[in-house]
């Protein structure tokens, strides 16, 4: 059985207790974002789960706040955002050039075809807009990275129980499709200009200027 983010009771307290430093990381987001926000565009959150981080967005100088994720089953409806139902792998004509700010937050590691939602998220960028990647990654020095998974272990045995950890790591296993962190340079360099803005052990974030 694979695991299934819909199935997860309070998903923003699962993932504040999954990776370490994440509300810090949102926060630094949240404050570059807001030099982006352009009225009549779109702010859109790919794999936006229960749309939490587009709720959370107050003042967005007239941008409109979408949210896509293909379940539906978290969606907190009481907020701003639309959040819509939707495979973010198939790209919609109707999204072309809109979006000053893109968000793609720990979701194309989850993606079997990482390579058509990122055609997707440029295709519906705005020039000179930003996008936000966050991704665990792999670093290519294994023994590094085995080190740096253990210590992430001992994190989460902080907030889960060890079932709970060694569950969801079996449920997770093949639904996974993290890359190298020199294999995402790749990817985003073709995008536009890359900065990475934050890092703690695998899980980073990174900003790209979008160039069209
Ligand atoms: C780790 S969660 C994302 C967490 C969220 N972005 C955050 O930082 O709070 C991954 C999300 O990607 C969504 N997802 C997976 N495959 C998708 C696809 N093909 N299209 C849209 N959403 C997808 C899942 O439903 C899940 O909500």
């Amino acid at each position: 059985m694979s695991f299934n983010f819909a199935d997860v009771e309070d998903f923003d307290l699962h993932i504040e207790a999954s990776i370490p430093g994440y509300a810090h990381m949102v926060k630094i987001l949240k404050e570059l974002a807001r030099y982006y926000y352009k009225p009549g565009t779109d702010i859109i959150d790919y794999g936006c789960t229960t749309g939490a981080l587009l709720n959370s967005i107050k003042d967005t100088n007239g941008a409109n706040l979408v949210g896509y994720d293909i379940s539906d089953a978290q969606f907190n409806t009481e907020g701003q955002a639309t959040l819509i139902k939707r495979d973010i792998t198939k790209p919609e004509l109707a999204d072309t050039g809109r979006a000053c700010v893109s968000i793609s937050l720990f979701t194309l590691q989850f993606l079997s075809d990482r390579e058509a939602a990122l055609k997707s998220i440029f295709q519906a960028a705005k020039r000179g807009s930003i996008l936000f990647v966050a991704e665990k990654i792999y670093l290519s020095d294994s023994r590094l990275n085995e080190r740096l998974s253990s210590i992430h272990k001992q994190y989460k045995q902080n907030h889960f129980s060890p079932d709970e950890i060694m569950i969801k790591e079996a449920q997770l296993r093949g639904n996974m499709h993290c890359v190298t962190d020199h294999e995402l340079m790749q990817e985003l360099n073709e995008l536009g200009s890359v900065y990475q803005l934050w890092q703690s052990g695998q899980f980073g974030l990174w900003a790209v200027e979008i160039k069209k």
